[in-house]
């Protein structure tokens, strides 16, 4: 059942209730079933008789167990256990013992002798197991039953027989067997008391343990019978002493005159029986064994059934008058026996027969009975699969469903893509006609102008418009290649004049940047089919990309080779630039995906849209790159023209020109920023610094070029130098962009706010991402103002000016009413304010300390003497010492004016240890000596 469970499970997967009752039904059914066919076969008790035989060697003895094991087998739930002692009591007695230890349910002993027998079967009897005598008799009635004829009457019959043929007179003698055992005892009473009845009669002899004769050995009856011929009768005691002493009798003549009698009238082969017939005995007296009773009694008494506990048998005599009818009678027996064999025989082979089809019934009905649980079982799945195939019919509409609304989506999303794209593709369109026309003129006023200052700057301005036009250019191409317009045109050139041609429009470039750029092959000419206006979009994206992120005195090399298998030809441009990092590698080739590496953001549209054209071309391009060692691009061409289609094949022949608008383009993207020479450059020293913390090269240069006429211009282009600058150089003003490599400006704003010897510089923040949130975050963390990129630079330079001017109010208003009580509540930034009010502190504390020195305060407020001097001068315009001065110079006035205390006193307590020098200083500040103002002062009151 276990099984059919664990199989269900696993077909099924899961132990649901319902399975749970349709497999609980499907065992009480079995159950129900076993029940039924097991029913019948309930087994008997079984019983296990000890059988216990004095002797077993003789025919009488061997008849009486055959005849046991004919009745065993009416009995299939009694089994025997059988012991021969061979005539010993002491072996008896010991096989006794050991079957009722076995132990046995019932004993049957036929017992050797009286005495020593009679004690064991006794106690076997009294230890509660039933015992049931045969044959011979015991000296007790401690037995459960006694199965036997009676041997006196056996003996009687025999003395009868003996007087009836001696006519009542003759000389007998008695041949018997052990003189102990019980039927020798009673056989030769029985015979006695019938011949002491007979005057005539006389019983000479007894030969007692009497055994057959053996050549060799002289028998005792042989030598008696020699010496007294007057016997006339031998009795002895079974039919084979009998026969013994008829062959004796022979031998010595005397068979016809001595006449014998025997016991038992065995009807085998050679018994009693036949000895009678064949005239060799007189006669026998029938003495039953008593097997087949001793069996059924036994049976009985196991069964519990009524039994009787004395069974004596039937005796006779046998002789010349009824052997015939006896022997008719036994061989009837025999052959009904022989019957009774045969059929419990066939019954033995019907019982097995029937046992096996039993076994049969059995494995059929356990197999039906299982096909039927497999069959609910199954059932059950079948009604569960309908409705799981239901349920998922369900979902699967429902997803198909979904599918179809998303598909319904993606074409909206993609119309209104296609549409956002087509408006970009249509103003890029539109762009290239202004952007041209920009170009011509500015180009025609690069050539005439001779002002060095204005010819930087339309070169600035040349420089974006060409960026522009590539931009436009690019995005126009990427839009046809996404809308399948643009076309392979191949034609066939040599690969290697069109790169160099390439090449030798970034030999000035390299030569400006002292970079190592080379050509190399090993071919002098190369035959590809390409399309030449693709093919030199790539090689300058390449190259221009190359030149971008290699610095000055690193190498460019291009190289052109064939594959091994002279299939595909192969470009290689490798730099020793910045490199690219695992991630930006990774997505190189993606559109609009923009790295960060170093200062420069690409548009993300160059490497896509090379690597389109290079996919027209049926080829493919690599690249290989790590982080501050290198890049290296290698574009793939298929030699020969068998893998394009015709209409991609252009038979004229190829423009030789190369597209100047590209080489220009791409070119002028890497050419160094030159910078704007203005005329007012080194006219006179500046008083105010400027930081700027910008990576943008370009944006840099162009502050740099507009406010270095009026400011002292320092340079940062990320934010951990703008930062450390900033400590360093404490700047009057300092401009950042936000979006930085590293650390953004939001992040310096903090720092820089958050630091007393910086929190005093304004901060403008600079972007081109002017978003209100962005806008107030900046605020947030003190920026002094946000300009969004692209900006005005008149209002940049208003901007600086008003944060300067602030500046210097606020100086104003901090140093105007020293001593400092005045100034603690003004300054307008919080920690300013603190600045001021511990500076001020220090200085006031140690007004009287004359060896007070700057060291002093720089180490309680904890920055450097620079830091001290340029925030002091920053937040109240003064010197730090003149600060002090003014400070001890004050309190002296007020001393002067409140307090009676002499000038030498007064000049102590203001930190002066010489009243001379007290003197001077004082008169220097106030116009008047310190004795002179006391008499003013005595005059004014
Ligand atoms: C066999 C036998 C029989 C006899 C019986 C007496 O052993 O001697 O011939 O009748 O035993 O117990």
């Amino acid at each position: 059942m276990q099984f059919a469970v664990v199989i269900a499970v696993n077909l099924y997967g899961k132990n649901t209730p319902a399975l749970k009752h349709c497999l609980r039904y499907s065992f009480y059914l079995l159950l129900v079933f076993l029940f039924f066919s097991c029913k019948s076969d309930i087994p008997e008790k079984k019983y296990v008789i000890g059988f216990s035989q004095c002797t077993g060697f003789d025919d009488w003895r061997k008849t009486m167990l055959a005849e046991m094991k004919r009745e065993l087998s009416f009995h299939d739930n009694l089994e025997l256990l059988y012991r021969d002692a061979n005539g010993r009591s002491d072996s008896q007695i010991i096989q006794i013992e050991e079957l009722a230890k076995n132990p046995i349910d019932l004993l049957i002993v036929s017992p050797n002798e009286i005495k020593p027998l009679t004690t064991i079967i006794e106690k076997v009897y009294n230890s509660g197991i039933p015992v049931v005598v045969v044959d011979r008799r015991i000296d007790s009635k401690n037995y459960t039953s006694f199965i036997g004829a009676s041997n006196f009457e056996v003996g009687q019959n025999a003395g009868r027989y003996a007087a009836t043929i001696l006519k009542g007179k003759g000389n007998i003698i008695e041949v018997t067997g052990i003189p102990d055992a019980s039927p020798v005892i009673d056989r030769h009473k029985g015979f006695m008391d019938i011949i002491s009845g007979y005057p005539d009669l006389k019983y000479i002899k007894r030969f007692d343990n009497y055994t057959t004769s053996t050549p060799g050995i002289v028998n005792p009856v042989e030598t008696f019978l020699k010496m007294n011929s007057a016997i006339d009768l031998v009795y002895a005691q079974n039919d084979f002493m009998a026969f013994d002493v008829y062959k004796i009798c022979e031998k010595l003549g005397l068979e016809k005159k001595i006449r014998i009698i025997g016991i038992d009238g065995l009807p085998s082969k050679g018994g009693g029986l036949e000895m009678v017939q064949n005239k060799y005995i007189d006669a026998t007296v029938l003495y039953p064994t008593g097997g087949q009773e001793a069996i059924a009694t036994a049976a009985a008494i196991l069964q519990q059934q009524p039994f009787l506990k004395e069974n004596q048998l039937f005796t006779t005599v046998i002789d010349s008058t009824n052997i015939r009818i006896t022997k008719l009678q036994n061989e009837k027996l025999l052959a009904q026996q022989r019957d009774i064999d045969r059929s419990q025989k066939k019954i033995e082979d019907q019982a097995i027969i029937t046992k096996n089809q039993s076994y049969i019934i059995y494995t059929i009905s356990i197999s039906l009975a299982l096909a039927l649980i497999m069959g609910f079982v199954l059932f059950f799945f079948l009604k569960e699969n309908k409705k799981i195939n239901a349920r998922l019919a369900m979902q699967n509409q429902e997803i198909i469903d979904q599918r179809n609304q998303l598909i319904e989506l993606g074409k909206k999303a993609k119309e209104a893509t296609d549409a956002k794209f087509n408006f970009f593709t249509n103003i890029s369109h539109e762009l290239r006609t202004p952007l041209t026309l920009i170009l011509g003129p500015i180009e025609e006023m690069l050539q005439s102008s001779r002002q060095t200052a204005a010819k930087a700057q339309l070169e600035m301005v040349k420089k974006n418009t060409l960026r522009l036009l590539r931009l436009v250019n690019q995005l126009m191409d990427f839009r046809k290649i996404e809308q399948a317009k643009m076309k392979l045109r191949a034609t066939e050139n040599d690969l290697i004049s069109f790169v160099s041609e390439i090449t030798n429009a970034f030999t000035e470039t390299a030569k400006k940047k002292n970079i190592l750029f080379r050509i190399d092959s090993k071919e002098k000419e190369l035959k590809v089919w390409f399309d030449v206006n693709m093919v030199d979009k790539i090689l300058f994206n390449l190259l221009s990309n190359a030149f971008k992120f290699t610095n000055e005195h690193g190498s460019i090399t291009v190289k052109i080779t064939k594959d091994e298998t002279n299939s595909i030809a192969i470009i290689t441009v490798e730099d020793s630039g910045i490199g690219m990092s695992p991630e930006t590698l990774e997505h190189a080739f993606d559109l609009f995906y923009q790295g960060n590496e170093g200062t420069y953001k690409g548009t993300g549209l160059g490497l896509a849209l090379s690597k389109e054209l290079i996919i027209l071309h049926h080829g493919d391009i690599k690249i290989r790159s790590e982080k501050w060692k290198g890049t290296t691009f290698e574009v793939q061409l298929p030699l020969g023209n068998k893998h394009l289609e015709t209409h991609e094949i252009v038979k004229e022949a190829a423009p030789s020109q190369l597209n100047y608008e590209d080489a220009k383009i791409y070119t002028s993207e890497t050419e160094p920023v030159k910078k704007v020479q203005t005329e007012t450059l080194t006219t006179h020293p500046k008083e105010q610094s400027i930081l700027l913390i910008e990576d943008n090269t370009e944006i840099r240069q162009f502050l740099k070029d507009h406010l270095s006429a009026d400011y002292e211009i320092l340079e940062a282009e990320n934010g951990s130098t703008g930062l450390n600058m900033a400590y360093e150089i404490i700047p009057d003003v300092i401009i950042s962009d936000i979006m930085l490599p590293g650390k953004d400006g939001m992040f310096i704003t903090d720092k820089l706010k958050n630091d007393i010897r910086t929190s005093h510089i304004p901060i403008i923040i600079l972007t081109a991402k002017g978003s209100i949130e962005q806008q107030i975050e900046g605020l947030r963390l003190k920026a002094d103002a946000y300009i969004i990129k692209p900006f005005n630079m008149e209002y940049v330079k208003e901007t600086i000016r008003n944060l300067i001017r602030n500046r210097e109010i606020l100086k104003e208003h901090y140093s105007s009413e020293l001593p400092s009580e005045s100034i603690k509540a003004s300054a307008s930034k919080k920690i300013d304010r603190k600045f001021v009010r511990e500076f001020s502190s220090i200085v006031e504390s140690n007004v009287a300390n004359e060896n007070f020195s700057v060291d002093d305060i720089c180490k309680e407020i904890g920055i450097s003497r620079v830091q001290l001097y340029k925030k002091v001068k920053a937040v109240l315009g003064y010197n730090v010492n003149d600060y002090i001065l003014s400070v001890r110079m004050q309190k002296a006035k007020y001393m002067l004016l409140n307090e009676d205390l002499s000038i030498s006193q007064i000049s102590f307590k203001v930190g002066f240890s010489s009243q001379a020098y007290f003197s001077t200083v004082f008169k220097s500040k106030f116009g008047l000596t310190p004795s002179e103002f006391k008499e003013k002062k005595k005059e004014i009151l």
